[in-house]
């Protein structure tokens, strides 16, 4: 019974998307009037093409994108949940619980599978790389998934878990912000961890199921069904993974906190679910899952490769940047982007995703980081900016006004963050 539900949600998608629009939609010629907004996401206020026409908002017809995704306008891609839209975005989804290997309870979510068919059937993302990623192996002989059999529609038996007790923590560095001086993530995986599982029973595809909380019961759980009451924040998230904003088992649904960013000039939101480096698990609040490290990174889109390149910028403006006297009052720099700006509490990093469906084939959401920072030479020249995709960032680095944090050509950080696509804006 509980599929109906996703069946329903699913169908409904596109006149979720079409709902939320005006109320994005500024009024016709008004200077941005939501000072929250803070041109974070340049693309949505240009939502409603009726912005500095004469012509009232509402004229034209619906985008482009409900007719066919791949076109202009936007697109729910994970659609087994409900987003809404908000300063911090967030998503409802299905909240799964089974039993690990020592019979403990834990709760997981399910964003991606290398099965076309299902994931279509269970509206999650399709992900063919995960077949591949699923493959790396290490010392020890661990491969990046662990395989399970499906037994009365469940899977039972994981051996790899999260310990949600350590408090996150992140210390500024002393001249820059980044690199941090201290990170502590806010949830360790154990050396089993990983989110995928390959289903031994169900032709050896690979599933995205991230743990989202540890041993707890239903009772203490049901007590967040509306999020998080004053003072149990504390005790939450020694229990619950930090992106998490709400967790009902009554309802079985979990609300997880979504994350701006762009994939090719569009901006998009994704969920931050666990880190291959103690690092980013950190800086983007995911389980730290020291087993994703054996998924090879470096290959981008090679054969029989597991990963997409993501880009993340160190040293782009920061709100504080933004000269005195911005029209409306404005406080974020429009220009804002990267770790610095993060960690100073400016929001998001903006980061610069690779593919994502709909827009290209090679979608995974094991993103493989690229570290780039602007050279003193961009800075002091005024050619630092924001970028939005991935070839202008690759031709800014080719130009060499973009580097590794260490000054050396762009290339590979060696690190693997699990952040499944959501929705595109645009
Ligand atoms: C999700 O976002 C909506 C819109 O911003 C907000 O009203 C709601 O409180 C958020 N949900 C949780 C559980 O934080
Ligand atoms: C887990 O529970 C099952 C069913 O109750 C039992 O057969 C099994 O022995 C238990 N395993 C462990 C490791 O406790
Ligand atoms: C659920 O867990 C809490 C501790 O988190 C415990 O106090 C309570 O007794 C448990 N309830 C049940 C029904 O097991
Ligand atoms: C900007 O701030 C000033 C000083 O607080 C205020 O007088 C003015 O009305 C504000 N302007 C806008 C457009 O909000
Ligand atoms: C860039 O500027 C910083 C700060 O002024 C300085 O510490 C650093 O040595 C410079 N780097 C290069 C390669 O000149």
């Amino acid at each position: 019974m509980k599929f109906s539900r996703l069946v329903v949600i699913a169908f409904f998608a596109p006149l979720a998307i079409g709902a939320r629009i005006p109320n994005r939609r500024r009024q016709n010629n008004a200077f941005n009037p939501d000072s929250l907004s803070g041109l974070d996401d340049p693309t949505i206020d240009i939502e409603n093409g009726a912005f500095g026409t004469a012509i009232t908002a509402g004229y034209q017809g619906p985008m482009a994108s409900y007719e066919d995704h791949a076109l202009v306008g936007p697109v729910d891609l994970l659609r087994s949940g409900t987003v809404s839209f908000g300063v911090v975005s967030n998503i409802t989804m299905p909240l799964y619980t089974s039993q690990s290997s020592t019979n403990a309870t834990y709760w997981f979510i399910v964003t991606d599978s290398s099965d076309e068919g299902n994931a279509r059937q269970l509206a999650i993302n399709f992900a063919p790389k995960l077949r591949f990623a699923a493959q790396g192996v290490d010392g020890d002989g661990l491969t990046g998934a662990e395989q399970l059999a499906i037994v009365n529609n469940n899977i039972y038996g994981r051996v790899g878990m999260v310990d949600f007790s350590p408090v996150r923590k992140i210390v500024p560095g002393a001249s820059t912000p980044f690199p941090p001086a201290f990170v502590q993530p806010g949830s360790v995986g154990d050396d089993n961890y990983t989110p995928l599982v390959q289903l031994k029973n169900a032709g050896y595809e690979v599933w995205n199921a991230p743990i989202i909380a540890g041993n707890v019961n239903d009772t203490y759980l049901n007590q967040f069904c509306d999020g998080i009451p004053e003072g149990m924040s504390e005790d939450f998230y020694s229990k619950v993974h930090d992106q998490v904003l709400a967790i009902c088992p009554r309802t079985t649904t979990v609300t997880m906190k979504l994350i701006e960013g762009f994939s090719f000039g569009k901006s998009v939101l994704y969920l931050i679910a666990d880190g291959s480096d103690p690092l980013p698990a950190t800086l983007d609040g995911g389980n730290y899952a020291k087993r994703l490290s054996v998924v090879k990174t470096g290959d981008d889109d090679a054969l029989f490769s597991g990963i997409e390149r993501f880009f993340v910028n160190t040293n782009g403006y920061t709100n504080a940047d933004l000269p005195p006297g911005a029209p409306n009052n404005e406080t974020h720099h429009p220009w804002r982007q990267g770790l610095n700006s993060h960690i100073l509490g400016d929001g998001d990093p903006l980061n610069i995703l690779g593919a994502i469906p709909t827009v290209a084939y090679d979608y995974s959401p094991l993103w493989n980081f690229e570290l780039f920072t602007w050279t003193n030479y961009s800075i002091a020249n005024g050619i630092r900016t924001r970028m939005t995709g991935e070839f202008e960032v690759l031709g800014m680095a080719a130009a060499g006004y973009v580097t590794n944090p260490d000054g050396t050509p762009l290339s590979d950080a060696g690190i693997v963050n699990n952040c499944p696509i959501v929705h595109r804006n645009l």
